[in-house]
């Protein structure tokens, strides 16, 4: 199992239906690939969580780079990891409400920062990063 983390930038205006109809399209094939995880959007920022076989991650990861609705800012690959985080979301869309009981921006966003993982390490980042996800979790 591989799992990667992202930020980016929104570069249209995307009304409701727009994302409903992006959050449906993605449900459908992660759910033919095997893949899970979450989407948030806020204040023109995407962050994605993705899981599932390495090969079916980054050949996603590739069509997402390219969709011209957005530009990727910071990627982290967490890399091999035993189970699925999230084994019942296909692409679980995580409201702003949702965001603002969790926290989502503080406990993910802080640890996409370059010059911090610079500073850290990839191990403390990526460890930091899977506990913000664990707290994901539990409170979703
Ligand atoms: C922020 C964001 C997240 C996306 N997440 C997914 C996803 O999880 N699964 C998916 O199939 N498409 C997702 N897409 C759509 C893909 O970028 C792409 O449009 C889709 O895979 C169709 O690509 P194709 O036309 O090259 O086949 C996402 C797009 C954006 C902007």
């Amino acid at each position: 199992m591989h799992s990667l983390i992202y930020q980016s930038k929104v570069h249209m205006v995307l009304t409701e239906e727009d994302l409903e109809l992006l959050v449906g399209s993605a449900v459908a094939y992660n759910e033919r690939y095997g893949i899970t995880g979450f989407l948030s959007l806020r204040t023109n920022v995407f962050v994605q969580y993705l899981e599932g076989e390495e090969e079916a991650i980054l050949s996603l990861m590739e069509k997402i780079r390219k969709d011209p609705r957005h530009e990727i800012l910071n990627e982290f690959h967490l890399g091999k990891q035993k189970d699925r985080l999230f084994p019942s979301w296909s692409m679980r869309y995580i409201s702003k409400y949702e965001q603002n009981d969790i926290g989502l921006e503080n406990i993910i966003c802080i640890y996409l920062n370059p010059t911090l993982i610079r500073s850290f390490g990839y191990d403390w980042t990526r460890n930091k990063l899977k506990k913000a996800l664990l707290l994901v979790k539990q409170f979703l």
